[in-house]
């Protein structure tokens, strides 16, 4: 039973809330705009393709492309500055490319211009899509980090949705695609400048040697003057081990594994197909255009309630368990929208099928691999290379991410829709194993002590 005393401490460990809320919302402002950038541009292409002469389905992958491709060599850089100048000042970098990218992909004249301006874009994302998430898990008490971190997936989900409502709601209007993807300036210019006025992180103070900084920004979290516990533990970690040990020393081995399959799984289980391509499997299934564009903002908004219902559970009930259950969900929605496109009769009858196994398959994609993927691989690796470490997971799911989205539409044509979506389904059932077997269960530990438990080696999973 808890005590009042231990209420009370437990309340103190929720530290500063309000201070915490203001850098959490303001960092995960790069959330919003990776989930913008890459939702808007479905929608815009329709115009663009007329608007800039986009014919060949080449142009049209490149305007797509580019983006992904930029945020592969944006992930590849952030590592370094995210060590090197903070997590703070990298992340205030990238929202002066989004603002960059911004306008330069809504004045665009030609195909290259806007191909250029996505690449700048896209290492902004690159960047944004692991720095925010490891810079908030570095400010957010043990006992919140989960709902604190998974945050930046909430936004990013909602990005995405108010990109496909943009989308639609922009259609009529004059010069529609500069604004559908010019608007992502304002919350680019909300990032660059709100980053300006919160503190750095703490870990990356102590491992600059700037151990009384480092205090300050604890005990203005904490919302209390004594902070040696955190102060010395972080201390501790980032010296335990002599700095900068290699990425691949046997040490950090087995978590660079988790980091990186964990990648690799959520993305083969197919995600970005249907948030990239949801109107093309809904109009697969027979239905108009005009309500596959509505259908897939049902999508959208299941993609952003159940990530919500995760970040209620995160901290409760823990990491695995919303992995193993999310992604057991996505193999059950997967297997029975191959058999909807095997099945001539489903089609016929009742098409509602395909749409009930797509919303089964994003609502366990939000509660699992969505964003227990990016909390994780900020909280496993030990500080001395969380930037690279977490830097290598994110350049594997962003490279991860542009082979499936650019291989989805050919491998649909050349093994059928059964046999792509069975496929995807059948790395989920691997991601399930390998979940259940190597994956630690990190809540309610500091970082500190999940870098303790998990340099003790594999079988410390509980
Ligand atoms: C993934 C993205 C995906 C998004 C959808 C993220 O966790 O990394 O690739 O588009 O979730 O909600």
């Amino acid at each position: 039973m808890t005590t009042p005393a231990g209420r009370a401490h437990g309340l103190a460990d929720l530290g500063n809330t309000r201070f915490l809320a203001r850098v959490a919302v303001i960092a995960a402002i790069g959330g919003f705009l990776f989930g913008y950038d890459t939702g808007v541009i479905g929608g815009a292409l329709l115009y663009i393709k007329r608007d800039l002469h986009a014919t060949s389905s080449f142009d049209q992958q490149a305007i797509v492309s580019s983006l992904l491709v930029g945020a592969v060599v944006g992930a590849l850089i952030a590592g370094r500055l995210a060590r090197r100048l903070g997590r703070r000042v990298t992340i205030i970098v990238a929202g002066w490319m989004y603002v960059a990218g911004g306008l330069g992909a809504a004045l665009s004249q030609s195909l290259w211009q806007l191909v250029a301006a996505r690449l700048v874009l896209g290492l902004a994302v690159g960047a944004a899509s692991f720095v925010a998430p490891m810079y908030i898990s570095e400010m957010a008490p043990k006992r919140i980090r989960g709902a604190t971190v998974t945050f930046n997936q909430l936004m990013l989900t909602t990005g995405i949705l108010v990109a496909y409502i943009a989308d639609w709601a922009l259609k009529d209007v004059a010069g529609n695609w500069r604004w559908m993807v010019g608007l992502a300036v304002v919350p680019g210019l909300a990032l660059a400048i709100g980053m300006m006025f919160v503190p750095a992180s703490p870990r990356w103070l102590v491992e600059q040697g700037r151990d009384n900084d480092a205090r300050r920004v604890l005990q203005r979290l904490h919302g209390r003057d004594d902070v040696s516990v955190e102060l010395g533990e972080i201390e501790q970690a980032a010296t335990s081990h002599g700095r900068h040990r290699a990425l691949l020393s046997p040490a950090v081995r087995p978590m660079l594994v988790i980091g990186i399959a964990l990648a690799a799984f959520q993305q083969f289980v197919g995600v970005n197909t249907v948030i990239y391509y949801a109107p093309t499997i809904l109009s697969f299934t027979g239905i108009g255009a005009g309500s596959a564009l509505s259908e897939s903002i049902f999508i959208g908004v299941t993609n952003v309630v159940f990530t919500t219902v995760a970040i209620l559970l995160l901290d409760r009930v823990g990491r695995r368990p919303l992995l193993l259950v999310g992604t057991s969900g996505m193999v059950l929605g997967l297997a029975a929208l191959g058999l909807f496109f095997q099945l001539g009769w489903l089609q016929q009858h009742a098409p509602v099928v395909a749409l009930v196994a797509l919303l089964l398959y994003i609502a366990s994609f939000a509660v699992g691999l969505g964003p227990v993927f990016w909390l994780l691989i900020s909280e496993i690796f030990p500080l001395d290379v969380r930037g690279p470490a977490e830097s290598a997971s994110a350049v594997v799911n962003w490279a991860a991410n542009f082979a499936v989205s650019f291989t989805f539409l050919t491998l649909a044509s050349v093994v059928g829709r059964p046999g792509t979506f069975w496929i995807y389904g059948g790395i989920g059932v691997l991601a399930v194993v390998f979940i259940a077997r190597r994956v630690p269960e990190t809540n309610g530990r500091s970082l500190e002590q999940i870098q303790h438990q998990l340099s003790a080696g594999p079988g410390h999973r509980t």
